[in-house]
């Protein structure tokens, strides 16, 4: 369920602005969507160029798309744990950012303005993300202006087994919300994540407290994984007509 708006420029612009932060040597968690692609393909190009990065895939078609790139793959299993390499930097997109003002363009630092919770799942590759996203020591999101908001209002994708999708979608009344099946495009019936789990696309109207929310869905039984990111953006690259805003935590 993606939000429509924002152009490919400024998405380019943000992803590939967030690639030019990667230092050689890291390894950088690679996020889903659009404009993360942006970021992919900079890091590809810079591969080329003779960068030494492992990337750590959120989904199949991030780790297809790197590897289409030629960007070096391990498994999130052997880049986190005892004597593992750890993961430097996550670049993943978002569906709604809540920020808290105006940040500078490219080329000065970033501003000290207040980068809040997110949304995401669009893609319903959220459960991964989240794995990689908060494993990383920094991550930064891409994003192109139509995705700022003062306060996060779209539905939330909840990832949820198929044997509780009734019972979690009770639990999302109850919480006050409006839960949908996520439905797929190009096949009959549901959309089926990468890990084998339906989608519920919860809508709870303008949310007050993401992580009151966050912390309910978290502990529904049959919930696997909810699209509410609290405490894990360090940066936000928006990508805009003209040039990149970097926004801070
Ligand atoms: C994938 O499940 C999502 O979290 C994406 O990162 C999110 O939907 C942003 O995608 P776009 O960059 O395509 O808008």
């Amino acid at each position: 369920m993606k939000t429509s708006g924002g152009s490919d420029a400024a998405k380019r612009r943000a992803g590939e602005s967030a690639a030019e932060a990667v230092a050689d040597g890291d390894v950088v968690g690679l996020g889903t969507g659009s404009t993360a692609a942006h970021a992919i393909r900079r890091l590809g190009d810079r591969v080329d160029s003779g960068l030494d990065v492992r990337g750590v895939a959120t989904s199949f078609a991030s780790r297809e798309l790197a590897a289409d790139c030629g960007i070096p793959l391990l498994d999130l299993d052997e880049a986190v744990g005892p004597d593992a390499p750890g993961i430097d930097v996550a670049i993943d997109g978002a569906d709604q950012v809540a920020v808290g003002g105006e940040g500078d363009e490219t080329g000065s630092d970033a501003a000290d303005i207040g980068v809040g919770a997110l949304i995401k799942g669009g893609g319903a590759a959220h459960a991964r993300e989240k794995l990689v996203d908060a494993a990383a020591d920094r991550f930064l999101v891409v994003a192109d202006p139509s995705k700022e908001t003062p306060l996060l209002d779209r539905s939330v994708p909840v990832e949820v087994l198929s044997a509780g999708r009734s019972a979690v979608a009770e639990a999302v009344r109850a919480a006050g919300g409006e839960p949908t099946l996520r439905r797929a495009e190009r096949k009959d019936g549901p959309v089926v994540t990468d890990n084998g789990n339906l989608v519920l696309d919860c809508a709870f109207g303008e949310i007050d407290d993401p992580d009151a929310l966050a912390t309910r869905l978290a502990t529904t039984p049959g919930v696997v994984e909810h699209g509410i990111f609290v405490g894990l953006a360090d940066e936000v690259h928006v990508g805009t007509e003209t040039g990149v805003r970097v926004a801070r935590r």
